[in-house]
């Protein structure tokens, strides 16, 4: 159908140019539209559609401070922004997308990454849950809220898969494991984009960092990555491609060099990989200014070099380094870079532009009756609560101190997080207004839910990152007339994100101290660990009965850690990443190859590969988490052991919740290859369920394998399978499974 928007376009560049414009009866589909425009479009207004730039909303990137962004716009100039929210700013600048020549309308992208108005647990918090029709409702609101601000774009899901705590961006993925980010991957990309694009309430998802941004060396930010073409097609790369078979619109390329190639010039990423064999038909975004960073990396000499190389590899749309609007149309004209790249990026851009039905109304996104119902839904702020109890790790219970019982009538909430309003939002969430009101602290919920008589000390104790002990003395006061002290300590918002690793990843400041002081007050101590990474917290581990990891829950924190301790929901997170001891361990990741000599017992390390200093266990486990029941899992029962060519195996196992809480339980199934052509991790995640078991209750748990789950790449880069000996594993966590034996032949 020929559309108002577009056949405006036509008449007005018909007028205005004498180009004929193709009609609308011929125009059906949007290839066909797409291509039609392109006719229209002379050279610089096609390098106009590939050239985004930041608007003053937020910074999320170095600034660069340059002409009239607003003129460059009515020049057709500009094809996307980003860092601007609201339907107020959106369609201001709309306007003058329509006063260019072709009237191509904007398309405003945003990091929407945890939430908008709303904001949701980070994500490595919400892959905690295991949940993944929540984690998709999750995305859907976020998307839900941004589509009607204005927003068409969120530059999420974050799939990097992170094997180092160190990196403060594993707030922002789903953790280490590809499988369960795989599964993550396709329900946020789902939650983005709801019914399709074109819907009023989907934004276009990107999966970004594209691609092995995860694997920088020490964990530092925006470094360099080597790794094998195996490892990052086993681990790597399947959550990309889950993405992209959930029908992920765009793509963003990463900062990083991969085995020498910075990723933004990387022809065989973005170019072999992305859009030939896997055929991708959406665009892909530059990250900020990651194409002018291609000269720091040494592998261009200036920015016109380095719009060539990106372009060439497939890169196309350039955020903020203004290397293709400065220099493509001189590098076609040189004959340095072919019009069919050019056209290429164009049509793709062009095409998701048709796709999100601006062509039709630029300003369907900007409708402000619309933007503020969205975001005062009261749906939206009980899922946040649900997503965030679901979140929730409890890592210690010792002599079952949680649930708050309600003989305690005495209690002193201690730490700089208890009455912390945006530091429950954590890195890449925004600030509102009405935050102080909205956001729900740790110290309200809990209170809120004491009986009437309690008797509540607080005491802040310490500054989250300071030398500071003055409050020292208030505190230990206070714990020492409670019958149980909580302590809300942890890493404040803005110390895991972009740009945020931390060579230490202990407790920052003096919070450790404070720990040992409430502790030896003799009262019993409940540490609740805000965070953005797995951190380290040895001596807390060790010495305090219970431990709660909350991560950063986002604007409903407080009644979601109320819930959880004082058992109105009974925790069900698993750790999406492993939690290590010491620094010294990292990378550490659950699925780990075997070596030569491996340490099978931690008594005896003679000539094994193992740490003299310390066990090569972490402190807590990949899939760990207990709960306030106890789920006891019977021997699994396998179809058969012996399997041959393409036969499912049937893996069933039977759980009871065997405590007196109802709850929930994540059922972890893992696969070795003990012997193949090349060496197998010790174990892989391959398949869970998430159930709900009432007391008492029994539930058979079944899984299905196939010979798809045994696949693996070879030295030739091949996703094959081989016959042999295979361990199928069961069980609550990495670490706690039971392990039985088969033979899969040919
Ligand atoms: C840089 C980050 O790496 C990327 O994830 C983000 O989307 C862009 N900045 C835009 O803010």
């Amino acid at each position: 159908m020929q559309t108002n928007h577009f056949r405006n376009l036509c008449l007005v560049v018909l007028a205005a140019t004498q180009v004929v414009c193709v009609s609308a009866q011929k125009t059906k589909t949007i290839a066909q539209k797409v291509d039609s425009v392109l006719q229209l479009m002379t050279l610089e207004e096609k390098i106009g559609q590939l050239n985004q730039y930041s608007g003053d909303w937020s910074h999320t990137g170095p600034i660069t401070k340059d002409g009239d962004k607003q003129s460059q716009i009515k020049k057709g100039q500009l094809g996307s922004m980003l860092n601007i929210v609201g339907v107020e700013h959106t369609r201001t600048l709309q306007e003058l997308a329509m006063q260019s020549r072709l009237k191509i309308p904007l398309l405003f992208g945003q990091d929407v990454i945890h939430g908008l108005k709303t904001t949701f647990p980070i994500p490595l918090a919400e892959a905690a849950s295991w949940d993944l029709p929540a984690i998709e409702r999750s995305a859907r609101i976020a998307a839900k809220e941004a589509a009607a601000s204005g927003i068409h774009w969120t530059f999420a899901p974050m799939v990097d898969i992170a094997r180092d705590p160190r990196w403060g961006r594993v707030m922002e993925g789903a953790g280490e494991d590809p499988y369960l980010g795989s599964a993550i991957a396709k329900a946020r990309v789902k939650g983005f984009q709801g019914n399709g694009l074109g819907s009023l309430d989907a934004v276009m998802a990107c999966a970004k960092h594209f691609a092995a941004y995860g694997a920088a060396v020490g964990g530092r930010d925006y470094n360099s990555v080597d790794m094998s073409e195996r490892l990052l097609h086993e681990v790597y790369l399947p959550p990309f491609k889950a993405a992209l078979d959930a029908g992920v619109a765009t793509f963003m390329n990463s900062f990083n060099d991969l085995n020498g190639v910075p990723a933004t010039g990387n022809r065989y990423l973005q170019r072999t990989l992305l859009k030939e064999r896997w055929k991708f038909k959406g665009f892909v975004v530059s990250d900020w200014g990651s194409v002018g960073e291609m000269i720091a990396h040494g592998y261009v000499q200036d920015n016109r070099e380095a719009a060539k190389a990106a372009i060439t590899a497939g890169s196309d749309m350039d955020m903020e380094s203004r290397s293709y609007i400065q220099h493509l149309a001189d590098l076609f004209k040189q004959k340095q870079v072919p019009i069919v790249l050019v056209d290429d990026a164009v049509r793709r851009i062009l095409t998701k532009k048709f796709e999100m039905g601006l062509f039709d109304d630029p300003f369907r996104f900007s409708n402000a009756q619309r933007e503020k119902i969205v975001w005062n839904d009261p749906a939206h702020k009980a899922a946040a609560l649900d997503m965030a109890r679901k979140s929730i790790v409890l890592l210690k219970n010792e002599q079952a101190l949680l649930p708050i019982q309600a003989s305690v009538k005495k209690v002193a909430l201690i730490g700089p997080f208890m009455k912390a309003v945006r530091d429950n939002l954590g890195f890449w969430s925004y600030e509102w207004p009405d935050d102080s009101t909205t956001i729900v602290t740790q110290y309200d919920g809990i209170v809120r839910r004491l009986p009437k008589d309690a008797i509540v000390h607080y005491a802040k104790g310490c500054n989250i990152n300071d030398a500071d002990s003055a409050g020292f003395a208030a505190a230990i006061a206070a714990a020492k007339d409670a019958d149980l002290v909580i302590m809300s300590m942890g890493e404040a918002r803005d110390m895991s994100g972009e740009a945020k690793s931390r060579s230490s990843i202990q407790l920052p400041g003096l919070q450790e101290a404070l720990i040992k002081a409430i502790h030896a007050t003799g009262k019993p101590v409940v540490l609740l660990m805000n965070a953005g990474r797995p951190l380290i917290f040895n001596w807390a581990a060790d010495h305090v009965p219970a431990i709660v990891c909350t991560w950063w829950l986002g604007t409903q924190a407080g009644d979601a850690i109320g819930d959880v301790l004082f058992g109105q929901y009974n925790p069900s997170g698993k750790l999406p990443m492993t939690f290590p001891r010491s620094e010294g361990q990292i990378p550490i990741y659950y699925n780990y190859y075997n070596t030569g000599r491996p340490a099978k017992d931690e008594n005896n390390l003679f000539y094994v590969s193992a740490y003299i200093d310390l066990p090569n266990s972490p402190k807590f486990p990949f899939g760990y988490g207990l709960s306030y029941t106890h789920f006891q899992y019977a021997p699994m029962q396998l179809s058969d052991t012996v399997l041959k060519g393409n036969q499912t195996l049937t893996v069933k196992v039977r759980v009871r919740n065997e405590g007196k809480y109802d709850g929930e339980e994540v059922v972890q199934l893992y696969l070795r290859d003990v012997t193949a052509s090349v060496v197998r991790p010790v174990k892989e995640l391959k398949g869970f369920q998430k159930i709900f078991l009432k007391a008492g209750e029994t539930k058979e748990v079944v899984f299905q394998v196939k010979t798809d789950d045994l696949r693996f790449y070879n030295q030739t880069v091949q996703h094959i399978w081989e016959p042999g000996e295979f361990h199928v594993m069961v069980g609550t966590s990495s670490a706690q499974v039971e392990t039985r034996k088969i033979n899969w032949q040919q």
